[in-house]
């Protein structure tokens, strides 16, 4: 009877193991989902509004643009490495990323080094000192978050869901 006991207890020990295992990526998913959630919801009142402001006119200070947009470029490039597999909405109710961010893969890369070299050729243009290229390059920039949702803060797009 004996190894039979020894047996059984194993696999429970090794159930156990592997249930504390999928709970523990649970959580990781549900933390990583929640910081790129905050860390893209912050790209525009910590960068990219200022940017906006000096492309719309409000704000004249050009020069100070290519620091902002070299920041800016930092934080894109930051924020595309945390969509890794396992963190989609299955693991992870509260995201808006759809299931095309992980099988588009090659795509949803793209959009994200348009938008850090859109972004990097903003602040070239900033260093330029001329407000029509800055605003050209701005419009590029628009275009660039556009390739992966709408506009507006709740809308949907192809690798995000509107908010409910
Ligand atoms: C490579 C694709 C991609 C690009 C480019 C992109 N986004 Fe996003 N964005 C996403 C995805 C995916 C989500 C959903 C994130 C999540 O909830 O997991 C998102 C979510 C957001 C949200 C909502 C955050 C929330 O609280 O739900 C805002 C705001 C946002 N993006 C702004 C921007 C701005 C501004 C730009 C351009 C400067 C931009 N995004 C460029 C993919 C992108």
């Amino acid at each position: 009877m004996k190894p039979i006991v020894g047996l059984a207890g194993g696999a429970v020990v090794g159930l156990l193991l592997s249930l504390a295992a999928e709970q523990a990526m649970a959580q990781t998913a549900v933390a990583v989902a929640k910081e790129r959630k905050e860390m893209m919801g912050s790209l525009w009142p910590s960068y990219y509004k200022d940017l906006n402001a000096v492309a719309a006119g409000q704000d004249t200070n050009i020069a100070a643009s290519s620091t902002k947009a070299q920041a800016a470029s930092a934080a894109v490039k930051k924020l595309a490495g945390l969509f890794p597999p396992g963190t989609g909405r299955d693991a992870a109710p509260e995201t808006r990323s759809t299931p095309e961010v992980w099988s588009q893969r090659a795509e949803f890369e793209a959009a994200f080094a348009a938008l850090v070299s859109e972004t990097d050729k903003l602040g070239e243009a900033a260093k330029s000192g001329s407000l029509d290229a800055f605003k050209a390059q701005w419009a590029a920039v628009g275009k660039a978050c556009g390739g992966c949702h709408g506009g507006p803060i709740k809308s949907g797009g192809k690798f995000r869901f509107e908010a409910q």
